[in-house]
């Protein structure tokens, strides 16, 4: 299978990673740890070698504990761990019933050495600030991303949901390798920083590229989603207008689907990496033939002509007021 460089470094990634956040976080009752580990094997062992996980995943687990999706991952890579290339995030702290962005470097220190413990691991690949912290400059972000780099205790770090200004300041104390933005048919607001990422040499990690499963077409009827840490329910697209106002999009992708004799997901998921040779989407799933689904897509024949014809359908649908509309939920982590 085709590889794909990270940024600016020589660190090797499958073209589709394995986001392992709904094992544990926001999909509802956490996996079992030791079933969430197979999943991650299984997913090795048909080809990721990319695992994106981060510190403030996690559930609560039928008996009331805590599910911490690192401790899971941690469990998963164990025999594999110098094959793949892993990446976690700080900065977004469990507060009670809130969520905090805390990226002052003594929090920073704090957070890898517990990510490192739970991951059983002593080195972290690509360790990203989850979100920016309004109160710490991205100088000292990135100095202390500096620090860690010579300790050796992580080999490059990205950025998550991250605008142009911030990320060149951050990029020129300590370069940047990933940035790690929502990206997918129906958002595709990030394409502004398209010629930053270029420039810069940055890897545009896609996250939520399926729009949490919607863009599968697998929901024939507006779906509802009961359990009280399944965050798909406040999302736009499972709205009564949302479903409707994507029509057109399902549409789309189902035709091309069609034309191609591939999943709908899988022209998602090809549409972004036939983009652009440093765009790599990191689906999210439970199923292991879901998993080998979205890294097939890698083979999917999208040509650069029906990409342009795919954007131009995109654009006359406005989505981007959608787009808007979503971004008004609560949009912290999950
Ligand atoms: N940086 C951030 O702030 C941030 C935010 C959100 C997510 N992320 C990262 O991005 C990863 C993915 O995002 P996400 O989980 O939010 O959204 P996603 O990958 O767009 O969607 C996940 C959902 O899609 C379904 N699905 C996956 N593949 C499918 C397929 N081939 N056919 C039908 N349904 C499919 C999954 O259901 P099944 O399990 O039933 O297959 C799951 O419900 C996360 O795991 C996390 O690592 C990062």
């Amino acid at each position: 299978m085709e590889k794909r460089i990270l940024g600016n470094t020589n660190i090797e990634i499958s073209p589709v990673g394995l986001g392992c956040m709904g094992l544990s976080h926001a999909f509802g009752t956490p996996l079992e740890k030791a079933e969430a580990a197979d999943k991650i094997k299984a997913a090795y062992d048909m080809g990721y070698t990319f695992f994106d996980t981060a510190e403030c995943y996690t559930g609560t687990n039928p008996d009331g504990t805590t599910a911490y999706n690192e401790d899971a991952v941690g469990q998963g890579i164990k025999g594999i761990r110098d094959k793949i290339v892993l990446a976690t995030k700080c900065g977004v702290l469990h507060k009670g019933d809130h969520l905090e962005m805390d990226s002052r470097p003594e929090t920073i220190r704090k957070s890898i050495e517990g990510s490192l413990k739970r991951l059983q691991t002593d080195y972290v690949d690509l360790y990203y600030q989850h979100r920016v912290d309004p109160n710490v400059e991205p100088e000292v972000v990135a100095e202390t991303m500096a620090q860690l780099k010579k300790e050796g205790k992580i080999r490059a770090w990205g950025i998550s949901c991250v605008e142009e200004d911030y990320l060149r300041r951050a990029h020129a104390v300590c370069p940047v390798s990933a940035v790690q933005n929502v990206y997918s048919v129906i958002d595709r607001d990030t394409e502004r920083l398209f010629p930053v990422f270029e420039e810069l040499g940055i890897t545009l990690v896609a996250f939520t590229p399926l729009a949490k499963g919607f863009l599968s077409g697998r929901y024939s009827e507006r779906p509802t989603f009961d359990h009280p840490e399944d965050n798909r329910s406040g999302r736009f697209q499972f709205s009564e207008e949302g479903f409707q106002y994507y029509q057109q999009a399902l549409d789309l992708i189902r035709g091309i689907a069609e034309e191609k004799t591939a999943s709908m997901a899988q022209v998602c998921l090809a549409w972004m990496i036939r983009k652009k040779p440093w765009i790599v989407p990191i689906p999210g799933t439970r199923s292991t033939e879901r998993m080998m689904e979205n890294l097939s897509s890698a083979y999917v024949d999208l040509t650069a002509e029906d990409i342009v014809k795919i954007d131009e359908a995109l654009n006359r649908m406005n989505l981007a007021d959608a787009a808007a509309k979503r971004m008004k939920k609560p949009e912290i982590v999950k």
